[in-house]
């Protein structure tokens, strides 16, 4: 697996790739678990060459939030990169990827409006502008995002559909632990009465899934879910919603294709997950 810091190596070895095949990209901020390794592993299957980038991007993140302390550990990433089959490793500086003077922002109005976007405001514009970025740097035939972060993934495809990023967008089904906790680096923050606690919210979810399949009133099954939360010793339920999958608008009864979405705290650990219905 070759491995590059700079965007100039990055242009040079993609040039040259892109002479012998297509390329698939994998976005990461690193810490990587076996959802990473998935989408490395379908990108596997869909072009020549796999690319990874990790880049822990300081402008996805608000003042208040766990830019300093996210974890890094570069060679065990690197090491497991390897053993998936990536070809190739970009870990770019911040200083490459916002030089002095950087002054542009990918913006993306509506599907990231709601949810995570009121939650934590500014976070959207962090992701399209990094990912706009690390796509046109790249030049990659597709690129593999998680559904396991379902409304990035939305706001993704509409930047790359509005700014026509000459890329294919392929979204991954969540990959989740034993239990049913959806894998994220940031479970690495879960004390282990904590951990043994975040399952309740996969539960939570499939418990709203089987009841709106059942018929039963939308807005009841979503405050049940909260409350099965605030039992459960979250201390703090953002947002529990059905949703339209494409739109990410709130539905107040079953209609289309359906996304339950959801946020909760855990102690000082925010967790996000998603279910289709
Ligand atoms: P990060 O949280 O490192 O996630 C990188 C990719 O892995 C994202 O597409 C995410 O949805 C996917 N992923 C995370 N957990 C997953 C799981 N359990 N199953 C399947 N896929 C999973 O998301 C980001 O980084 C950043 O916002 C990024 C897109 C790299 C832009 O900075």
């Amino acid at each position: 697996m070759q491995i590059l810091r700079t965007s100039e190596e990055l242009a040079k070895s993609t040039r040259a790739l892109s002479q012998s095949g297509t390329l698939a990209l994998v976005p990461t901020m690193g810490a990587l678990h076996a959802g990473h390794l998935a989408l490395i592993g379908e990108g596997r299957k869909r072009a020549d060459r796999v690319a990874a980038s990790i880049f822990v991007n300081p402008m996805q993140f608000g003042a208040n939030e766990d830019l300093a302390k996210y974890p890094r550990q570069e060679a065990e990433d690197a090491r497991m990169l390897e053993e998936a089959g990536c070809d190739l490793l970009w870990l770019p500086s911040v200083t490459d990827i916002y030089p002095q003077g950087f002054a542009t922002k990918v913006s993306v109005s509506g599907v990231s409006e709601r949810w995570e976007g009121e939650v934590r405001p500014g976070h959207f514009d962090g992701v399209a502008t990094v990912v706009a970025k690390l796509l046109l740097a790249a030049g990659p035939d597709v690129a593999l995002f998680g559904e396991k972060d379902f409304q990035q993934l939305a706001v993704i495809r509409r930047m790359v559909s509005d700014l026509n990023v000459p890329v294919e967008i392929v979204g991954i089904p969540t990959v989740r632990d034993s239990d049913g906790l959806a894998l994220s680096s940031r479970n690495a923050y879960l004390s282990p009465d904590e951990r043994a606690k975040a399952v309740a919210l996969p539960q939570a979810l499939e418990a709203a899934r089987n009841a709106i399949q059942s018929s039963e009133s939308v807005s009841e099954t979503l405050q049940d879910a909260q409350d099965s939360l605030q039992n459960a010793g979250f201390s703090r339920v953002d947002y529990f919603a059905l949703v339209d999958a494409g739109t990410l608008e709130p539905l107040d009864r079953p209609q289309g294709e359906m996304r339950l979405i959801a946020a909760a705290v855990l102690g000082t650990t925010r967790l996000i997950d998603n279910l289709a219905v």
